[in-house]
């Protein structure tokens, strides 16, 4: 295949087993990956002790990791929540800070949360036929807040890289939980500013 790929090329994201089996890589996050960032721990550990299910799955096409090429491929984030958080990725930062990313939302609904170095945030819809534009410097998690999987197309540098670190620590600086059958907003209490890190 990778012959092939010095020259233009197609792939479906019709989401069909074949289709699925185009993708050179598929990522499975499990819930033992995501401990310390649900922010109800018992919740967390009384569900892992049931089952390590899996939140979210990414199929990537691999192309190399420099500046030019674009980094291509699904993100699907079951539905779902731990205690009354909802199915998430676990964010990060993209390494080279400088580098912009595309979502385009195919199915489902949820919510991508966004932040600063600074502490700036932000948070928009997840939706069918939405583009999200994320612009560098903004880390991002997608957030499935419906009843079934919400699946977007992500665009982004070759060379961009992932920092996980700053968000497996302080997490993001607010929580998208469900109240009364609805998600809300809340500030996550174990987020610092940057100034007090
Ligand atoms: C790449 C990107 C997506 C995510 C994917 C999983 O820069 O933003 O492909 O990697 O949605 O999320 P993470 O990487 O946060 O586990
Ligand atoms: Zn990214």
């Amino acid at each position: 295949m990778s012959s092939e790929r010095n020259r233009p090329f197609v792939y479906r994201v019709t989401l069909t087993p074949e289709s699925l089996a185009e993708f050179d890589n598929h990522i499975v996050r499990r819930l033992s990956s995501m401990r310390g960032q649900y922010y109800d721990q018992l919740a967390y550990e009384a569900m892992l002790a049931q089952d390590d299910v899996i939140l979210y799955e990414v199929y990537e096409i691999v192309r190399p990791e420099v500046p030019g090429e674009l980094m291509t491929g699904l993100s699907i984030v079951h539905p779902g929540k731990v205690g009354d958080e909802y199915f998430m990725t676990k964010g990060h930062f993209h390494a080279v800070l400088e580098t912009a990313e595309i979502y385009h939302c195919l199915r489902g609904q949820g919510f991508m949360l966004m932040e600063t170095p600074q502490g700036d945030w932000a948070i928009e819809d997840l939706l069918p036929g939405n583009v999200l534009y994320i612009p560098p410097y903004w880390s991002h998690r997608s957030i499935n807040t419906g009843q079934e999987d919400l699946v977007t197309y992500f665009a982004y540098p070759g060379h961009a890289g992932h920092d996980y670190g700053t968000i497996e620590q302080f997490g993001f600086r607010k929580l998208v939980l469900e109240r009364n059958g609805k998600p809300v907003i809340v500030d996550n209490p174990r987020w610092r500013p940057p100034e007090e890190r």
